[in-house]
């Protein structure tokens, strides 16, 4: 069975990808609780149900006891999940560094730290060197698990250096790489000092694949660019091995969504939801505390919004859910005290002694709540300064199929092209725009709001995440063996 209950089928396929589906929390010596994991990864791929899927990756916790990390494979085992344990030190220069301090800023235009952009780092370096160590873990882990035909799906920034260990362990495996963030434009890739390493060993892999036209454009570039290698239609190519690229943009299992509100449980929550906030328009944020997320900017368009409208002030409530992410990162930390500041600030200037305009939570909630909350929203607030995708957006359209409430989505988020026609499509840089777009929606004709809605459920209802997998997992096989055509000709 895997992770939702439903018995398997079909092709072996191995997922990897740097943190599982669960997260562990121990609870004595050999006893875990497992819980599902935050981000638009792990909610896509609970969404995949064709193959016979077992995952590997990071259970996001230190386990340094043997006892410990064998009552844990044990525990995992049962969701299908197979764990790479990473120490302290790994997790340290590996994920918070190189990922998440480098890799992720960059991916999403905001540059290299500054500290590493004054050369001979030797954090830089370190990290580096730790990063390609956690990649050989996960392959080594792979390894030990792979069958013959089984397909390999290597996933994320984490990952890049998977596909070149994996094939120089077994030149025969099938290995795909996909991507969840941006690919930035060439020009920004070219800045890291790893540019050319990182790109190669992505080209190691069969296929290579991206949310968004786009940003596979600016990953062959880069691999013209920088590497001097041959761009095709099909993708990279040099000395005559050519690795497929393309977009496959990620979607939702909409169903789930849908059924979910349904549910009594869900129910009841909506109508205590919709008496709390009687009277007031509701708007929502939800996101995982990130820079890339936008949220100060968010909250101050909100703040313009209510200066230049007092008619609205009494009759608005943001709610900002705020999940929070990889806190031991010192740019995390600096934006959860910066965004408590102005949410302050703003509550201070328009509250009342009974009411707030902002309700922002640091937590993420229970799938349930979620799906009650995003049934009853009015207004949701997709303000991403870059994003991959962006797969919230796609979750509150799913709910929304009674009250077709508004979308502002940001230009910069993936799901732009596919909600573009739908949403209102904003620059969230630029406050004022944001501010504006805000007052349209709230005011939006039901006409208007039922035509745009119609055009975003029907995309999000038939670009789900079971089809994105199927054809990533197809376009793969169809990879392998035109290759081998290729080659015996
Ligand atoms: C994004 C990334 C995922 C990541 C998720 C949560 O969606 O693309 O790979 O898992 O954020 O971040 P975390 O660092 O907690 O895994």
């Amino acid at each position: 069975e895997g992770l939702d209950g439903r018995p398997f089928s079909r092709q072996r396929l191995l997922v990897v990808a740097n943190r599982l589906p669960v997260s562990a929390v121990r609870r004595g010596e050999e006893s875990w609780s497992l819980e599902i994991s935050a981000g638009g990864l792990v909610s896509a791929l609970l969404g995949v149900k064709e193959f016979e899927a077992r995952w590997i990756g990071w259970a996001g916790v230190n386990v340094p006891d043997v006892r410990g990390q064998e009552a844990l494979t044990k525990a995992l085992a049962e969701k299908r999940c197979i764990p790479v344990f990473l120490d302290e030190d790994i997790v340290h220069q590996y994920y918070n560094g190189y990922c998440n301090n480098i890799l992720w800023p960059l991916f999403h235009y905001l540059g290299l730290p500054q500290e590493d952009r004054l050369a001979t780092t030797r954090s830089f370096q370190s990290q580096f060197a730790a990063y390609i160590k956690a990649n050989q873990m996960f392959a080594d882990v792979v390894n030990q698990h792979y069958k013959e035909g089984d397909v390999v799906w290597c996933h994320d920034y984490h990952l890049m250096f998977l596909p070149k260990c994996l094939k120089e362990y077994n030149s025969e495996m099938k290995v795909g790489w996909f991507l969840h963030t941006p690919f930035p434009s060439s020009e920004i890739h070219r800045t890291l000092p790893s540019r050319s390493d990182l790109l190669r060993a992505v080209l190691a892999a069969d296929l290579v694949g991206f949310h968004t036209y786009d940003y596979a454009r600016h990953f062959v570039s880069a691999c013209t660019r920088i590497l001097g290698y041959e761009g095709t239609p099909e993708g990279v190519e040099n000395q005559g091995r050519l690795t497929r690229v393309a977009a496959f943009p990620i979607g939702i299992d909409s169903d789930r969504f849908i059924r979910a509100l349904e549910v009594p449980q869900v129910q009841d929550h909506i109508k205590e939801l919709k008496d709390t906030f009687a009277g007031r328009k509701v708007m929502l944020g939800v996101d995982r505390l990130d820079m890339i997320k936008g949220i100060p900017q968010k909250i101050l368009a909100f703040e313009k919004f209510l200066e230049e409208n007092p008619d609205w002030r009494d009759k608005v409530v943001l709610l900002q859910i705020a999940v929070p992410t990889r806190t031991d990162v010192p740019e995390y930390q600096k934006l959860t005290s910066q965004v408590h500041e102005i949410v302050g600030r703003i509550n201070g200037r328009f509250g009342t002694l009974t009411t707030v305009p902002i309700h922002h939570l640091d937590r993420s909630l229970d799938f349930h709540a979620l799906c009650a909350l995003y049934a009853v929203t009015d207004v949701a607030l997709v303000t991403s300064l870059r994003d991959g995708m962006n797969l919230v957006s796609y979750e509150f359209v799913a709910c929304q199929d009674s009250k077709k409430g508004v979308l502002i989505l940001s230009e910069f988020a993936g799901a732009a092209q596919s909600l573009g026609a739908g949403a209102i499509l904003v620059n969230p840089w630029n406050i004022t725009e944001v501010a504006a777009s805000i007052g349209r929606a709230l005011n939006m004709s039901p006409e208007e709001r039922e035509k745009r809605h119609r055009h975003n459920f029907a995309h999000v209802t038939t670009h789900t995440a079971q089809e994105w997998a199927e054809t990533f997992v197809s376009e793969l096989n169809d990879t392998v063996v035109e290759a081998q055509l290729r080659i015996r000709q």
